[in-house]
């Protein structure tokens, strides 16, 4: 089978590789059907996940069929499935507590430290709690965010534990960004600022009703704008899922005095936590690698057409073309928020 992989070069090729086996009763193989590529895949590739290991096959978006399965697995051979972005024991320490992205048995190892969905077929590990089955009236793209960006994006809306007449600034209108603001949209928030340099973007968080004011700092003082579109208090919940050089340091900034601060976003760079400037600001920061436990109960609204991330696909590819995707995906931010790879 073909399966993209990367070098320490900074480059990536489809190679050939074997189709996996089932190795523990918990496996599936899953063959797939759609993928997505995500800032993290590129992350990954510049060398700045520290424990992504070479010449894997990348990706962790993704949907598919199960083919094969192990004994232990509840799914059954034909289902339709959209895989969760991080693989867990659901029995561990830190899977009970809800916080499976540092499951004692798992975590991100799909496109990271073991074959991911850039390849025709994936074994899956720990599938009863991996896999979400899509239900007969979910199209596979429609359920192809599930697992990762739609994750994340809820994961961060709850973070931030916002009541509905907050004011809630998103730093980032990239696919993070957006599905935290339609997350917080359908948690009843109706105030939302979004920021970003990018008009499409910004044009797009428009669109689709997700922000109710938008700032480009290249045009706009951001910090000003928010000051006067809250009573010169500052937002009461930032969520900063851009990752950009500064953007940690406007998180903070705009914030006001016991806000929520909450960081999806993976740096390339060490960030500073000047906490003799913040000092008495008592902001509460919340941060790191999505737990991606709910992706049944998203399903479940994307079945009833409570929420949809259909608006995120610009564009459609054969996974053939994925290496022009990768470099389309990270040159053209302006014309595209998420690319579909067609198996
Ligand atoms: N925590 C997690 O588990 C998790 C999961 C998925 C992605 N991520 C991370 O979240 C971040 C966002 O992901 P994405 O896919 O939306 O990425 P993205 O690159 O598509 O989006 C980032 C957005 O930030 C904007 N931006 C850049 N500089 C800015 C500035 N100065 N002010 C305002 N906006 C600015 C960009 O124009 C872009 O639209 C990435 O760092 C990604 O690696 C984290
Ligand atoms: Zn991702
Ligand atoms: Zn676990």
């Amino acid at each position: 089978m073909k399966a993209l992989i990367w070098n320490k070069d900074k480059t990536i090729e489809v190679v050939e590789k074997e189709i996996p086996k089932i190795i523990s009763n918990e496996d599936t193989i899953v063959k797939v059907t759609y993928s997505s590529i995500c800032t993290s895949d590129l992350h990954i590739v510049e060398g700045y996940v520290p424990k992504a290991v070479e010449k894997t096959t990348l990706g962790h978006e993704f949907v598919g069929i199960i083919v094969e399965k192990g004994k232990n697995v509840k799914l059954k051979i034909g289902d339709r499935v959209a895989v969760n972005c991080e693989s867990f024991c659901g029995k561990c320490f830190y899977c009970k507590k809800g916080h499976v992205n540092n499951c004692e048995n798992g975590g991100w190892l799909l496109g990271c430290s073991i074959d991911g969905g850039h390849g025709e077929y994936v074994r899956v590990p720990f599938s009863n709690y991996t896999l979400t089955k899509i239900p007969k009236n979910v199209a596979y793209k429609n359920a192809l965010f599930i697992g990762d960006i739609l994750s994340t994006g809820f994961w961060s809306a709850k973070l931030a534990e916002a009541r509905k007449d907050d004011t809630v600034v998103i730093i980032g209108a990239g696919p993070v960004g957006l599905c935290s603001a339609l997350s917080l949209r359908y948690l009843g928030v109706k105030r939302i600022i979004i920021t970003d340099i990018n008009n499409n973007r910004l044009n797009i968080a428009k669109k689709e009703s997700l922000a109710d004011f938008i700032i480009n700092p290249n045009e706009k003082d951001v910090i000003n704008e928010i000051l006067k579109l809250t009573e010169n208090k500052g937002a009461d919940r930032v969520i900063e899922a851009a990752g950009a050089k500064n953007t940690f340091e406007m998180s903070w900034k705009i914030a006001r005095a016991n806000a929520i601060v909450v960081v999806p976003a993976m740096y390339e760079e060490n960030q500073i936590l000047p906490l003799p400037i913040m000092y008495g600001k008592n902001l509460t920061f919340k941060t790191g690698g999505v737990d991606a436990f709910c992706c049944k109960y998203l399903m479940k609204l994307i079945r009833n057409k409570k929420i949809s991330t259909d608006f995120l696909i610009t564009k459609e590819i054969n996974f053939n073309d994925i290496i022009e995707g990768y470099q389309f995906f990270k040159n053209n931010k302006d014309k595209c928020l998420k690319i579909a790879v067609k198996y």
